[in-house]
């Protein structure tokens, strides 16, 4: 079985992921289709989104890259390159018999892994933030959209998203 790779990431308009270390909306049902989406999967993430969290995604298998030799976190797997992230997750993968692994972000991690993925799960943020970290730019007629989704704010949320989905249009490399 192939074992897909895919980034999930919430963007606003203006490209921005994350300001002062979060994420400058709240939005309540977008976290809730992040972990529908996730739960289950092995999660590869860089260590400053793993911190931002506090603890690790439940239900999944968390894989946290670091350049720190003597990184250590409880209920995480911690490595030292984005590749050797993928290739844990991939085996974890093929291993439970799931078809998917996901990277989590940040923006350095998203970056170094777009190269190799072949899905993205972007979701439109429908706001232009201020903010300190952004989603890598990316050529998207290289990726066909497959699915499209307005969801307009519910109470208690601070904006409208647009779910898509992304597949890889040609063979990687
Ligand atoms: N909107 C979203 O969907 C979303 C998702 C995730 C995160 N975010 C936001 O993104 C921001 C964090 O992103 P970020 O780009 O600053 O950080 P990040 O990608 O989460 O983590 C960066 C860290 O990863 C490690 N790293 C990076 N490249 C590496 C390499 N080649 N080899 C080994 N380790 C490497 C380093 O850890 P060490 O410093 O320990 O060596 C580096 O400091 C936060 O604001 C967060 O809220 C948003």
């Amino acid at each position: 079985m192939t074992v897909k790779i895919s980034l999930i990431a919430a963007v606003a308009e203006n490209g921005v992921i994350g300001k002062d270390n979060w994420m400058p909306w709240h939005i309540k049902s977008e976290f809730q289709y992040f972990k529908n989406t996730t739960m289950g999967r092995p999660i590869v993430m860089g260590r400053k989104s793993f911190e931002a969290l506090g603890k690790p995604l439940p239900g999944r298998q968390n894989i946290v890259v670091t350049r720190d030799r003597n990184y250590k976190a409880a209920g995480v797997i911690v490595t030292h390159s984005v590749e050797d992230g993928i290739g844990i997750a991939r085996d974890i993968a093929k291993k439970e018999g799931l078809d998917e692994i996901f990277i989590g972000g940040g923006s350095e991690i998203y970056k170094l892994s777009l190269p190799d993925a072949d899905r993205l799960y972007l979701t439109e943020i429908h706001l232009k933030p201020e903010g300190d970290t952004y989603f890598p730019p990316f050529d998207r007629g290289d990726w066909k959209e497959i699915k499209r989704e307005f969801h307009p704010k519910k109470e208690g949320e601070t904006a409208d998203y647009t779910i898509t989905v992304l597949e890889r249009k040609l063979p990687k490399g």
